[in-house]
């Protein structure tokens, strides 16, 4: 008997087909098999990431409050971080939105974090939270060890927003809590969402005298120092939306 054709080979397939056809069955079309998952099936990227995505977008809506789960980012700056926390958690910077009372600032924090989890990042993990939120729940009423605790994972989490920067009535208390958890998240390059209506430096009048508070007066030049150095800063102009709407 001579030997068999070699397997997917031009003869083996004639030879396949000859069998089919002899039982009235129609032959094999000759040609690549397609056996690479598509962008919807399990084991190709896309498939993978639109999972990942999900994921990411139900933890997001989780940690966001009603008023901004239809929250879009549209700021051109703040959508070019997003997209490069996206990318590359590891080197990109931390976020500072300045303005004044109702222009957004808020908005933007959430949309920015709803975009990075709607590009499918392979960790996501976010806590948000306003600095006052942060004293209050860190305040030494109970156990310290609690406290200790809940501070060490706001300076670990992949993700944080610190709402309302430099709002809340400062003490030596508030400014050393601050001062070790920007520290921290500055030390390991942590992505860092700030939003704050107080401008990066004091305004000054004619003469050089400060004549408004700054984020600075709010928290000290140690804390500012490390902001300067690792975020980007967003101005938000315009109306108070609140009044407007
Ligand atoms: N781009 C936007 N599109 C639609 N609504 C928006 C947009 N930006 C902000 N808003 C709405 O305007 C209101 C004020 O926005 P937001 O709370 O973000 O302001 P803010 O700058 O954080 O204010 P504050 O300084 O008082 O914290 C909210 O109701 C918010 O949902
Ligand atoms: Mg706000």
């Amino acid at each position: 008997m001579p030997d068999p054709a070699p397997v997917g080979s031009a003869a083996a397939l004639a030879a396949l087909n000859a069998r089919l056809e002899a039982r009235g069955l129609t032959p094999v079309a000759p040609g690549p098999v397609d056996d690479e998952p598509r962008p919807d099936e399990p084991g190709h990227p896309e498939y993978h990431r639109q999972q990942r995505a999900a994921v990411a977008l139900a933890r997001w809506s989780t940690a966001t409050p009603p008023r901004y789960q239809h929250a879009t980012a549209t700021d051109p700056a703040v959508i070019a971080w997003a997209d490069a926390v996206a990318t590359q958690p590891e080197t990109a910077r931390s976020l500072l939105i300045t303005g004044t009372t109702g222009t957004g600032k808020t908005h933007q924090a959430y949309g920015v974090l709803k975009r990075i989890a709607a590009a499918g990042p392979h960790r996501y993990e976010l806590i948000a939270t306003t600095s006052a939120d942060l004293y209050g729940e860190l305040r030494p009423t109970g156990s310290a060890g609690a406290a200790e605790h809940r501070l060490r994972r706001l300076c670990e989490v992949p993700l944080l927003l610190l709402d309302d920067l430099g709002s809340a009535k400062a003490s030596e208390w508030t400014e050393e809590i601050t001062y070790r958890l920007i520290n921290h998240r500055y030390n390991h390059c942590l992505p860092t969402i700030f939003t704050s209506n107080l401008p990066t430096r004091p305004s000054v009048d004619a003469q050089g005298k400060v004549t408004g508070p700054s984020l600075t007066s709010a928290l000290g030049d140690r804390i500012v120092s490390r902001l300067a150095e690792m975020t980007t800063v967003v101005p938000m102009a315009g109306t108070d939306r609140r009044r407007t709407a």
